[in-house]
Order: structure tokens, then C-alpha cells, then sequence
């Protein structure tokens, strides 16, 4: 329950009833934990080896893609179309491979890990071009559906490589 806008008295009145509610959040927690146990764990992804220092840099590099898609939504989301282009170029586009030194964890990669690591810089490039596209013609959705073939590298590799 939302109790922040309630004035002090009626949150007095208000007190058994949102214990109430409260004593049920730990069993449905229960519940989606059980769900959780019962959904296939199977785990069939690929053992990619990295040297330690290269491995932490990857995962840095991860958490910055994470983070630069926030971005790029945020971006989306209020019409700052030229910004959303210019940062997914940067950051996740075919300009930020020295960024990110692919050159140096590349051959580490099996080939078609890399292949779809290749395939996400092009994707951001092409939803870099997108957004430039949106800010003249207002179509969106376009950019949208190309940001999601962005993701969807992500979603692609994550599904069959894991590191050690
Ligand atoms: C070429 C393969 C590849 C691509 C493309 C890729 N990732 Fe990853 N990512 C990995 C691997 C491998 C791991 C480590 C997984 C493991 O060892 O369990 C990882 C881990 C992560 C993590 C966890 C980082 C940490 O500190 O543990 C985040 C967050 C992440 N990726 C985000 C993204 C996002 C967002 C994208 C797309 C914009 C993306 N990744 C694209 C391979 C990839």
C-alpha cells in the first residue's frame, strides 16, 4: 500500500489494516520462490575462458551497456532523439569498439560469440541511425523496434556464454 500521500489520522486508523496487508508479503514471497524453484534450471550455456583482468573488464563493459540502455529509453522517452544517437553511437555502436577493447577480448571469444557481438556494435549503429531518423520524422517506432534488435544481441549471448 501507498501510504506516503495518507494524513497522520487516518494512517492511525489505517495501521491494522496495513499490517494486515503486510503479513501477506513474506508468503507471497514464499509463493514466487517455490514458482521459481519449479521453473527449468537447466543451464546449458557455454564456459567461455578469460584471464581474470580481461574478464572484470568485460563485465565492467557489461554493466555499462545496462547502463547506457537506461539511458538511450530515458532519451527515447522524452523526444531527445539526436542525444539517444550520439550516445548509442559512443557507447554501444560500431564507433565504441576501441572503448570497450574489443580488439583485446575478441580472441577469446568462440566465433559466433563474437559474431553477435559484432552483430549488437552494427545494431546500435543502425538504431543510432533510427533516432537521427525520428528526430526529422517523428517516427518512433522505428527506433524502438531497432533498439530492440539491440537488445536482442544481448539476449542472444547471454542465453549461450557464461565466463570463468
Ligand atoms: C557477445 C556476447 C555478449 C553480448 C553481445 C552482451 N553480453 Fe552482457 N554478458 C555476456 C557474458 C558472457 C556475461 C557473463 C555471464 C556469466 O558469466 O554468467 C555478461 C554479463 C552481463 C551483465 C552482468 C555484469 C556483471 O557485473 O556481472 C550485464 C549487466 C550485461 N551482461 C548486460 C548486457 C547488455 C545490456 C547487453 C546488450 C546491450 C549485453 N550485455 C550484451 C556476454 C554478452
Amino acid at each position: 500500500m501507498n501510504t506516503r500521500c495518507v494524513p497522520a489520522g487516518l494512517m492511525l486508523m489505517l495501521l491494522p489494516v496495513i499490517a494486515h496487508s503486510q503479513q501477506h508479503t513474506p508468503m507471497h514471497h514464499e509463493r514466487m520462490n517455490a514458482e521459481a524453484v519449479t521453473a527449468p534450471m537447466s543451464d546449458e550455456r557455454q564456459w567461455v575462458k578469460v584471464p581474470e583482468a580481461l574478464r572484470a573488464h568485460m563485465l565492467a563493459n557489461m554493466r555499462d551497456h545496462l547502463k547506457t540502455l537506461n539511458r538511450l529509453h530515458g532519451l527515447l522517452g522524452s523526444g531527445r532523439f539526436e542525444e539517444a544517437a550520439d550516445l548509442a553511437e559512443q557507447r554501444l555502436g560500431l564507433q565504441s569498439l576501441q572503448l570497450h577493447g574489443a580488439s583485446r577480448i575478441g580472441p577469446y571469444m568462440p566465433k559466433r560469440m563474437a559474431e553477435i557481438g559484432t552483430g549488437m556494435h552494427k545494431a546500435a549503429s543502425r538504431f543510432a541511425l533510427a533516432a537521427r531518423d525520428a528526430a526529422v520524422n517523428g517516427n518512433v517506432s522505428a527506433a524502438l523496434s531497432a533498439l530492440a534488435d539491440v537488445t536482442a544481441q544481448c539476449v542472444a549471448c547471454h542465453d549461450g556464454y557464461r565466463v570463468q
